[in-house]
């Protein structure tokens, strides 16, 4: 093999994910997305970022910024990403993602950011008081991919039109410029990823920003804390059914029968052949115990690694050294593409 297939068969297969740094991580996080992140790194050359850039594009208080990139960080950590195996870092310390961003914002088109339902969303009805990073997001989501050349980028199904975006901004990148610079990463869209709902109110979504902490359990929810909220949890009257059929129309009790499937890393199905027929009464202190089972080891390794936050700090920087080798040979490329003369000099 040539170096040039070497190098292009090692980029075969490189996998990008970016979570935001906002506190109260909670079980849908978990279960939506970490997970995955834990599990794809033993197939995959990884590299997960904490989105510190893209949190500024609304205002964060400098204290809690810092405070919930340590948190995401170590909730990393302690679900079971390895700074061995894996890449992580937080994406200001690495400026080629917004070198990148910029040279995007230049190829992509004001008609293609006018149709993110995202921004819409967060913009909200007082749209001309948004932040113009806001609207640039995308841009950026597409850079921190495509600076790595990322083939497979692992995120909810909300992301999708934003992944859709960047393969559009790297095609066209490609195109105007007459390179093969970009490969089109293909979005891994979470198909066994739980949507877990609010304790609450099975048809809300689990959320940080919930006024009652009783509808979330969150990662750093002690023992007894995650037993009182299950029990607490809002259910019906009814026992659980044998069918699968059966939990239609009952949205609290597919909530938690999916919360124990999901944990438990089983089907509905089996949970169903065990407790269908039985109460919650009976399912409740079961969950309780799963979910204790599997959360606090990783609330108490969260707390462990908090109290050294210059540890997390080393950890960040590590991976931003190791995220910088790889996208800076590539950002020379695209540098050399644009026709900008030089090299820009980050270190
Ligand atoms: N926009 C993503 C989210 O809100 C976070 C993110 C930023 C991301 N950059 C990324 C996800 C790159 C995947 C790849 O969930």
């Amino acid at each position: 093999m040539t170096d040039s297939t070497v190098q292009k068969s090692v980029e075969k297969s490189r996998i990008f994910s970016g979570i935001q740094p906002t506190g109260n991580l909670h079980l849908g996080n978990y279960l939506g997305a970490i997970r995955n992140w834990v599990s794809l790194q033993h197939e995959f050359e990884s590299i997960y970022c904490v989105v510190d850039l893209h949190a500024i594009t609304v205002h964060q208080n400098p204290g809690d910024l810092r405070k919930s990139t340590r948190e995401v960080a170590a909730s990393l950590i302690a679900a079971g990403i390895s700074t061995d195996r894996s890449i992580l870092f937080n994406q200001s310390c690495v400026p080629q993602h917004a070198e990148l961003a910029w040279i995007f914002n230049c190829v992509a088109r004001l008609g293609w950011l006018n149709r993110m339902t995202q921004f819409k969303e967060k913009a909200g009805k007082n749209r001309e008081n948004a932040s113009v990073g806001l609207y640039a997001y995308p841009t950026l989501m597409a850079a921190d991919i495509l600076a790595y050349r990322a083939t497979h980028v692992p995120v909810g199904e909300d992301q999708k039109q934003h992944l859709e975006l960047t393969r559009d901004i790297a095609q066209a990148f490609n195109s105007i410029f007459e390179c093969e610079v970009f490969p089109l990463p293909e979005p891994q869209i979470f198909g066994s990823a739980t949507r877990v709902m609010s304790l609450r109110d099975g048809s809300a979504k689990m959320s940080k920003s919930d006024i009652s902490d009783n509808s979330r359990i969150n990662m750093t929810d002690n023992a007894d804390l995650i037993m009182q909220k299950i029990r607490k949890a809002k259910t019906d009257p009814d026992a659980l059914p044998s069918e699968v059929a059966g939990l239609v129309g009952r949205p609290e009790a597919s909530n938690l029968v999916a919360i124990y499937a999901a944990l438990a890393d089983c089907r509905i199905e089996d949970v169903l052949a065990e407790f269908g027929g039985r109460g919650f009464g009976d399912f409740k202190p079961a969950l309780g115990d799963l979910a204790v089972s599997k959360l606090s080891p990783i609330g108490d390794e969260m707390r462990r690694l908090l109290k050294n936050p210059a540890d997390i700090d080393a950890i960040l920087a590590d991976g931003a050294e190791r995220a910088a080798a790889i996208t800076r040979p590539i950002l020379a490329e695209v540098r050399d593409v644009v026709g900008f003369l030089g090299a820009s000099t980050d270190l």
